[in-house]
């Protein structure tokens, strides 16, 4: 989710095709790694597992899209670049210790803007600088995958992290099993790509992608607004594209992409987006109107109690949620702009505890 920026980087009314069928060359997932030992090393003709090998095991191979892609993200990475635009303070003094606190890496790519810190788990806190840089444009996985290792080689100079302590990232996406499985707002590279395996070997830490708005009502309702909430709530995402995400009783129903839902014969995003209000050049009272317009339908369909309206625009609440006409109570996200990178660590860390 892009919060800082307003402005769409596509001028495209389409959706890309969420294919469900196996990605042709996405290579390995972790559950279906190749035998990397090759043939005699599997399940014999019985079905009865060979006993382990001695020795560490070596990293699954990879297709042959993630490995180009790897290699030229590792390539770009390690260019030294003059000025990449971050908008962090230089650091200086060493690093932080964090004593023992449970920490992870919270990533959130959006349409113009990409943002990472450490997170405290325990309190939603950034214990790193906050780093913004630049989408790098186009949006293709190797630049976007490389500008992330950057800023992630920044926060490891100043934060003590374990070498196992996980990245996030909140991608604008259908995210299913680390793989990116739409790619509305950002290069059609991501497609059917397998985002989690190629940033991991990158990156070198276990890395769990998950929808942008999906990360930012995770961590609004873990420590924002969203505290104690039951009943159907919406945490309504306004950028480049208009994110959503579902919680019933607290719990997330993910992937839901309600920006997409059709109004009026198109994209619902491409008239409730904070960009399309400075794309189309719109007062706030018009824009109002048009946003009114998709969570009244939303409410038609969910009957949710709440809606808390995240992204950059959510800093002006009161040019437009005093002007919209549904039943639900509409609140402004209290994180605002660190929403994503919080939810993004928050959701690593729970996948790794579940999955490992
Ligand atoms: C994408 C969603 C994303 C939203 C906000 C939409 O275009 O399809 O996955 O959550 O933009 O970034």
């Amino acid at each position: 989710m892009d919060t800082d920026s307003e402005t769409p980087r596509h001028d495209t009314d389409e959706w890309p095709h969420v294919d469900d069928g196996p990605a042709p060359d996405d290579g390995p997932r972790r559950d279906d790694h190749p035998n990397p030992a090759g043939p005699g090393d599997g399940p014999d003709a019985d079905g009865d597992p060979t006993p382990p090998s001695d020795g560490p095991t070596p990293p699954p191979e990879l297709s042959p899209r993630i490995a180009e892609i790897t290699a030229k993200a590792e390539k770009l990475a390690a260019k030294k670049l003059q000025d990449d635009g971050d908008k962090a303070p230089d650091f200086t003094g060493g690093p932080i210790d964090p004593r023992g606190r449970p920490l992870a890496i919270g990533v959130d790519v959006g349409g113009s803007g990409i943002k990472a810190a450490a997170v405290d788990l325990t309190t939603g806190e950034l214990v790193s600088l906050r780093h913004r840089v630049p989408t790098p444009q186009p949006s293709a996985p190797a630049a976007v995958i490389a500008s992330i290792a950057r800023m992630i080689r920044k926060i490891e100079r100043e934060v003590v992290l374990s070498p196992d302590a996980p990245v996030g990232v909140g991608f604008p996406a259908v995210v299913i099993d680390g793989v990116t499985k739409s790619a509305a707002n950002v290069d059609p590279g991501w497609l059917d790509f397998d985002s989690d395996a190629a940033m991991e070997r990158v990156l070198g830490r276990p890395v769990h992608l998950v929808n942008d708005a999906d990360a930012a009502g995770v961590a609004e309702m873990r420590f924002g607004v969203g505290v104690g909430r039951m009943g159907t709530v919406f945490l309504i995402t306004l950028g480049t594209g208009t994110g959503s995400a579902l919680f019933y009783n607290g719990m997330l129903v993910p992937n839901l992409e309600l920006g997409h839902m059709e109004i009026r014969g198109r994209d619902a995003e491409r008239r409730s987006a904070a960009a399309a209000r400075t794309r189309r050049g719109l007062s706030w009272k018009a824009w109002s109107a048009d946003l009114d317009e998709h969570l009244l339908a939303i409410e038609r369909l969910f009957s949710p109690q709440l809606f808390i309206i995240g992204g950059g625009v959510s800093k002006r609440a009161d040019q437009f949620i005093p002007r919209l006409t549904v039943r639900a109570e509409v609140i402004p996200a209290a994180l605002r702009n660190d929403a994503g990178i919080v939810g993004a660590a928050m959701a690593a860390a729970e996948t790794e505890r579940t999955t490992g």
